[in-house]
């Protein structure tokens, strides 16, 4: 049997940190209201050279330090993202670029706040196939671009940055399970409605949300789809080491933890920081972990997302 284990992490932050106190000298918003609502003290925020795909450039570079591997070595790119550069070409084929390799299939995977997590469990299956070897799987966004700055409701919730792992075929799991899910049918509860036609933006180009109705639906579907994956490789609650569910809100995640019954010491936290980063935020939570020292080889992590579409889904790995 072909399994894929995660053998090298890395994540980048633009160093441009916003903290709540910044925002509430430019808008009608508290450093209180903010942390007690969303856990979020402060967020980073891309200067205006920055893009997707050089956020993506120093996390993979991280990722591929970590592994101990050269950039040659990677067969396969994908890249989760709803920021890119451009309409096209993708953001992974610009990464890849940059990286200096050429000739690997690279693409990028649009499940907005679930990206990672669909772009950890595509690549594992093409991993389990035999058709690649050695993946690297990037998550990488610059949200600040498509807020609107005037709607506090919304601008204060999000951040930039990108994370990356590298995944390599193996004997033994590494991933142990994986499950995928999406309902178009809440697309308008957490949307970006806008696009470009004819040389002009047409719709809205800002991020739009029912925040409350995001929030009850993620903290169901973050409860049944850990439950689901667990299932999937016969394992129980009681097997999680580390939970990182996409890092939106303290609340959401201390609230997913308590429906699976698990101590909130098990929980990775680093929305408090990063601010939610859409796709890059899981990449980013367990890199830190992972450099921090509580992540350990053996310890089993279960990874979350949930967002925009809706989309939804888990990966059970073991380190
Ligand atoms: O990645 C997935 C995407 N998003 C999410 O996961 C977000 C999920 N939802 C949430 O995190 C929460 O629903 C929010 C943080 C967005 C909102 O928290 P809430 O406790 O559901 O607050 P609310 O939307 O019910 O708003 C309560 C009040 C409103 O005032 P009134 O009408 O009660 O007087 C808002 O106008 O808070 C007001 N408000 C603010 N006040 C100060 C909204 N934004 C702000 C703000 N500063 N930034």
């Amino acid at each position: 049997m072909i399994y894929s284990r995660i053998i090298g992490s890395g994540s980048y932050l633009p160093r441009n940190v916003v903290t709540n106190g910044d925002l509430a000298r430019r808008m009608d918003t508290s450093d209180e209201w903010i942390r007690s609502r969303t856990g979020i003290r402060q967020r980073h925020i891309a200067e205006a050279g920055e893009t997707s795909s050089s956020l993506a450039l120093e996390a993979s570079k991280a990722a591929i330090a970590s592994a101990g591997i050269g950039a040659r070595d990677i067969d396969l790119i994908i890249l989760a993202t709803s920021t890119p550069d451009y309409i096209f070409p993708s953001t992974a084929c610009l990464l890849q670029a940059k990286l200096g390799i050429k000739g690997c299939p690279a693409f990028d995977l649009q499940a907005v706040c679930s990206g990672f997590v669909y772009a950890l469990a595509t690549a594992d299956l093409f991993i389990r196939s035999g058709q690649h070897r050695c993946a690297l799987v990037v998550g990488a966004e610059v949200f600040s671009r498509i807020l609107d700055w005037n709607d506090r409701g919304t601008c204060v919730l999000f951040g930039d940055g990108a994370g990356a792992v590298i995944l390599r075929a193996d004997a033994k799991p590494g991933i142990m399970a994986s499950a995928l899910h999406a309902d178009g049918s809440h697309a308008g509860v957490l949307s970006v409605p806008g696009n470009v036609r004819g040389g002009n933006v047409t719709g809205d180009p800002f991020l739009r949300m029912d925040g409350p109705a995001v929030f009850k639906f993620a903290v169901r579907v973050l409860d049944e789809v850990a439950r689901e994956t667990l299932a999937k490789c016969g394992r129980q609650v009681e097997n999680i080491d580390w939970l990182i569910p996409h890092q939106a809100n303290l609340r959401i995640l201390e609230a997913t933890a308590k429906r699976l019954d698990l101590p909130p010491e098990k929980l990775i936290v680093t929305v408090d920081t990063h601010g939610n980063t859409s796709a890059a935020s899981v990449p980013l939570a367990l890199d830190v972990a992972l450099r921090d020292g509580r992540i350990k080889r053996g310890h089993h992590v279960m990874l979350q997302g949930v967002g925009g579409g809706f989309t939804w889904g888990a990966v059970l790995v073991e380190m």
